[in-house]
């Protein structure tokens, strides 16, 4: 690894966000090492964010752990020096989270304090945390800003709320802390290679995996849930970002942690636009020139109407904003599912296995 590089250990490295952040932090000349228990995604993606860095692959090393194995953490910790931690480890499936609220609980609580402790045992206290839009509830108006009343509606949600609060507690109890939050709306679209990308075991449960895999044949039609919110044309809008603005977003937190001023703070990770769910799948028709077949089904209990971020506050304190437009998008999120891509695609190189969680 390079000498003068700053550390950084990425947990969940493995997974969708965590294999893009990886990427977009060895080309930003930093060395990163990623843990994962593998428990929803695969080493695969660590190998090809290797080969997508090219001679910055060198700088990222992995090691297959559970953040509740605080043995093999203190042992990590002990063998060499973090500058940072940025932590993606965790369960996120609403539904899955409804009926095993304990394993939510267990994995995402006792995993973070675990890490939480093992850190500050070993003097690392700058942390970088993915909390998520779902903190915001169903919010009274939008965009939705930083200080805006937090609510969540389900185990998953409250996961998020819980470690967000445990931060600005450690924070209070040790001013040493410097931590940010970064509040993510919806991560979509993968690296243009369509090496490394979003592969979810089983039936998706968000919207853009569901329509690439519509797209490429693997369901028959996209169910809608819901037609009859107040919104433009009656389909719940949402703020979709791309993996790869957001990744970007984690650059611009670490070198905001190096800023004197920095406590705990949040930030939203959107792009400041709210696009309904019939406007995504036209522009996936119109990029891939091919007809999404829909049923329209009742509303998903828990979903909310509208949701999208005010960017204000990361623009302006990250020096943060978002680079990939709307189209651009989509265009890249279909082109990770056609395989019509430079190192093949990444849904069919893997068959039905998944690769990143
Ligand atoms: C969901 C989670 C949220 C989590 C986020 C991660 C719920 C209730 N919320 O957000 O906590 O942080 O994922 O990305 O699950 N839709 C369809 N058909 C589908 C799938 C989705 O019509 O097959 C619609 C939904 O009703 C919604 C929009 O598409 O209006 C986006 O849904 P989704 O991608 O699941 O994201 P969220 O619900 O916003």
């Amino acid at each position: 690894m390079t000498d003068m590089a700053q550390k950084i250990l990425v947990t969940g490295g493995a997974g969708y966000i965590g294999s893009h952040t990886l990427l977009q932090l060895l080309l930003g000349g930093y060395a990163a090492v990623g843990v994962d228990n593998l428990d929803n995604s695969s080493q695969v993606a660590i190998q090809r964010v290797q080969e997508l860095a090219g001679e910055y692959g060198q700088n990222l090393s992995f090691h297959k752990m559970d953040l509740r194995d605080k043995p093999a953490l203190e042992k990590l910790f002990a063998s060499m020096k973090f500058d940072a931690v940025i932590h993606f480890a965790g369960l996120k499936a609403v539904g899955e989270s409804v009926a095993k609220p304990l394993n939510y609980y267990d994995n995402n609580l006792s995993g973070t304090i675990t890490l939480l402790e093992v850190m500050a045992a070993h003097g690392c206290k700058r942390f970088v945390f993915s909390s998520s839009a779902t903190v915001y509830g169903w919010p009274k108006e939008v965009p939705c800003t930083e200080e805006f009343p937090l609510s969540a509606a389900s185990p998953y949600g409250r996961t998020k709320l819980f470690i967000e609060e445990i931060c600005r507690d450690i924070y209070h109890s040790d001013s040493e802390w410097k931590i940010i939050l970064l509040r993510y709306f919806n991560p979509v679209g993968a690296h243009p290679s369509g090496y490394i990308g979003e592969d979810p075991r089983g039936v998706p449960n968000n919207l853009m995996p569901f329509v690439q895999q519509v797209a490429v044949g693997r369901r028959p039609a996209l169910t809608v849930f819901g037609n009859d919110y107040s919104t433009k044309d009656g389909t719940g809008v949402r703020d979709y970002i791309h993996v790869l603005d957001l990744a970007d977003g984690h650059i611009a937190a670490l070198r905001k942690l190096s800023d004197p001023s920095i406590g705990c703070e949040v930030y939203n990770l959107g792009t400041g636009k709210g696009t309904s769910v019939l406007e995504i799948v036209a522009s996936f028709e119109k990029a891939s020139k091919q007809k999404i077949p829909l049923v329209m089904a009742g509303r998903r209990p828990g979903d909310t109407e509208t949701v999208y971020a005010s960017t204000d506050k990361a623009e302006r304190e990250l020096k943060w904003k978002i680079q990939i437009s709307k189209q651009e998008v989509v265009r890249l999120s279909r082109a990770s599912s056609s395989g019509k891509t430079s190192k093949g695609r990444f849904l069919e190189s893997h068959g039905n296995g998944r690769v990143n969680g």
